[in-house]
């Protein structure tokens, strides 16, 4: 059950259907940019850590997680492992402010992003969308819309204005990031739907790096993906935690041992709500876990 020191979220529409107040873009992604016009550019910050504090979450009175703290560190990719209902996605949604979309979902707990607490009043949704963007199990580019329509969509749905030249650099270079432009570089008008589950999931990153986030929340990117777009979207990964922050979900422990710096392990054993048991450096954590839970679950004996 709640207690006294719960947030009551009250539903809330999706803030990326409501623009917030416009800005004007002329630059691709960093460096930090002002347009000719003088209008400031959208912020891109640099790298940023995530921390996220006493996070108790609830669905109804059923607790699902118990005060779970964990830093994910700006620059770093940090890996959320542990067996199916545990609370990782539930945790990963409360740090883009998605969970309080879930009209029964509660909340207690903080989360700072760089130093500034996400659910502050003074916060806006739509902030900690854009500086913190979120790629799901199954990737959902818009089917009708044209590739490079899909990677301009966070600018539409945020108010964003640019020039088509600063449009046409942008598209590029999220594309290019995305491991993903010289796949569809000559096809640009082409609807995203038309694309390979690896190549939608691909520009669905793109599209998240085209708001200029500081940090990419993943629920198990690769998971829906044969064995070579997992790569490919792996590299994606390695090659863009030097400018953004990654958090990703995964149920494979070769992918977070390939891929993430930091592991965090959760688990919600019978019927408790979730929990940290153990989280550390990555290699630390395959090779020499403290808890005997934590190496029987990497092993592969339980989950
Ligand atoms: N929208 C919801 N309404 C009610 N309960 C929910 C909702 N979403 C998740 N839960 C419950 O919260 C708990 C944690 O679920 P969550 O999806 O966060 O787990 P998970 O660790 O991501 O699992 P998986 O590995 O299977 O994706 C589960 O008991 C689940 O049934
Ligand atoms: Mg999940």
């Amino acid at each position: 059950m709640t207690d006294d020191a719960t947030t009551v979220l009250p539903p809330v529409p999706d803030a990326l259907a409501a623009p917030a107040s416009p800005v004007t873009l002329d630059a691709p992604l960093a460096p930090p940019a002002r347009t000719g016009a003088g209008a400031p550019a959208l912020p891109s910050g640099g790298l940023a850590e995530l921390d996220a504090r006493e996070i108790t979450a609830w669905f109804g009175s059923h607790k699902v997680l118990d005060r779970v703290s964990l830093t994910m560190q700006a620059g770093r990719i940090t890996a959320l492992i542990g067996p199916s209902g545990c609370g990782k996605s539930t945790f990963l949604r409360i740090l883009n402010r998605m969970h309080e979309l879930v009209p029964s979902a509660q909340l207690a707990g903080e989360v700072w992003l760089d130093g500034e607490d996400i659910y502050s009043p003074q916060k806006r949704l739509i902030d900690a969308r854009r500086a913190i963007g979120m790629v799901f199990q199954k990737p959902n580019p818009f089917p009708a819309m044209s590739i490079r329509e899909n990677v301009l969509a966070g600018l539409k749905l945020t108010g964003t204005k640019a020039s088509r030249s600063a449009k046409d650099d942008l598209v590029e270079s999220c594309l290019t990031k995305g491991g993903l432009w010289k796949e569809v570089k000559d096809r640009l008008d082409a609807p995203g739907g038309g694309l390979s589950g690896g190549q939608q999931q691909r520009l669905c990153i793109a599209r998240s790096l085209a708001v200029k986030p500081r940090v990419l929340l993943m629920d198990e990117p690769c998971s829906a993906l044969d064995p070579t777009s997992t790569r490919v979207i792996e590299e994606t990964m390695l090659e863009l935690a030097s400018e953004v922050t990654i958090v990703i979900v995964t149920h494979n422990m070769q992918q977070a041992a390939r891929v993430s710096d930091q592991c965090a392990f959760f688990l919600a054993s019978h019927g408790t709500p979730g929990v940290i048991v153990e989280h550390g450096d990555t290699s630390a954590m395959f090779e020499s876990p403290r808890d005997e839970r934590t190496a029987a679950y990497v092993n592969g004996r339980f989950g």
